[in-house]
């Protein structure tokens, strides 16, 4: 484990400053304190007053948290309807989200009533979808319950839902007899829909589980690496105590993750610009996600993605051996993986890889990291270039 460089720097749970985004469509503030959920209904009621609203919530968190939400809510004076859908991938859906709208017609919102997201980044994108599209757009206040959301999902305004793409010769298209299921794109319909306000409860990473936890210390291993080595720095030094769910660097690791977060999405609201560079490591992550068999989640395929990155980074000569090398022992030392875990089909992956939205006028755009803390877009990246990062990932 490579030795801190600086000296830690812990943010004090009782000062931990309330931050905000300054979007183009109005700033929002960003509340994160342990026992915020408490604050929920009167965060909410301050951001988007008004006498009715839809908690939408992951079935299993809505168990856990959803009560002490949904009192703070109708305490705060709201008449609320409460949604609960099962937050699976496949399940991310335009029928789902038809669901949501279904519930709200029938407790009769309005375009000022507020829907509360409560859960991990599915719930998110996909409450915060209807919210975009209800009434064309209707308040949504984020109150992320994975680390994955409070870090990344929830600021920024991305929402959306995925689409399963039928392969060809499948049962319903044009020459058909195939049976294959197809390819998910996921996000693939979507919205930019700025929250009112995003609330962080840290207490709540207490009911998820480790692997979950480590996914999110995935995205907070991306940050670091575009914008702040010394979040890096962070995590070698304190990842046991981040792991162990320590209050004060938990917070820390969150507040700092946020800030680089925060400051990207103001620079570049819709990702016409440097918002591109959040993609790093999601290139080769969704194509690794989309081999469904390998059974990884979102954040356990970006770690592999960055590691594919930084190798493809070395190969172009942006990028130190020794600094990929660190990147890897981090991710491992988090307990991520750094290679797929069994064989796939490379021509299969290639075509994934393809196939990403962010596969701009039919070049492979890559963001790559080319330092610890800093990372550009390249165009054009060669395929020989792809196919061997791919290969040292395998
Ligand atoms: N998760 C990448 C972004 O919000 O742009």
């Amino acid at each position: 484990m490579t030795l801190a460089r600086r000296p830690r720097r812990i943010v004090s749970i009782q000062t931990v400053p309330k931050l905000e985004v300054n979007a183009a469509s109005g700033p929002y503030p960003i509340l994160i304190e342990a026992g915020a959920l408490a604050r929920v209904g009167q965060a909410t009621r301050e951001h988007a007053p008004h006498i009715r609203g839809m908690l939408a919530a992951d079935a299993k968190i809505a168990a856990v948290h959803g009560s002490a939400a949904a009192i703070g809510l109708r305490a705060a004076g709201y008449e609320l309807v409460v949604h609960a859908m099962i937050a699976e991938e496949a399940r991310k859906t335009i029928e789902t989200v038809q669901a949501m709208y279904e519930a709200m017609l029938e407790a009769r919102l309005e375009r000022t009533s507020p829907v509360i997201a409560l859960g991990g980044g599915i719930i998110g994108d996909t409450a915060g979808f209807a919210a975009a599209t209800y009434q064309r757009g209707v308040p949504l206040i984020h109150v992320p319950t994975t680390l994955l959301a409070m870090v990344d999902a929830s600021i920024g305004g991305k929402t959306g839902v995925n689409v399963q793409r039928a392969a060809p010769g499948a049962p319903g298209t044009p020459g058909n007899p195939g049976n294959s299921k197809g390819t998910l794109l996921k996000n693939m319909i979507g919205a930019f829909w700025q929250p009112r306000a995003v609330i962080i409860d840290p207490l709540t990473l207490r009911t998820l589980d480790q692997r979950e936890l480590r996914c999110g210390l995935a995205e907070c291993v991306k940050h670091g690496l575009i914008a702040d080595a010394g979040l890096l720095e962070l995590l070698e030094t304190e990842g046991d105590r981040i792991l162990a769910l320590d209050m004060e660097a938990i917070t820390d690791l969150i507040v700092r993750s946020v800030k680089i977060k925060a400051a990207i999405v103001e620079k570049d609201e819709r990702e016409i610009g440097p918002r591109a560079l959040l993609n790093l490591g999601h290139t080769f992550g969704h194509a690794i996600e989309s081999m469904t068999e390998l059974e990884l989640k979102h954040g356990e395929a970006v770690a592999i993605g960055l590691c594919a990155a930084a190798k493809a980074s070395v190969r172009l000569g942006h990028l130190k051996a020794a600094d990929a090398a660190r990147l890897t022992t981090l991710l491992a030392r988090l307990g991520l993986p750094t290679r797929l875990p069994k064989p796939v089909n490379r021509a299969k992956f290639l075509g994934a890889m393809e196939y990403d939205k962010k596969v701009s006028e039919r070049r492979l755009r890559l963001v790559l990291p080319v330092g610890l803390g800093k990372a550009a877009v390249f165009d054009d990246v060669p395929r020989n270039v792809v196919e061997a990062a791919v290969a040292e990932i395998a």
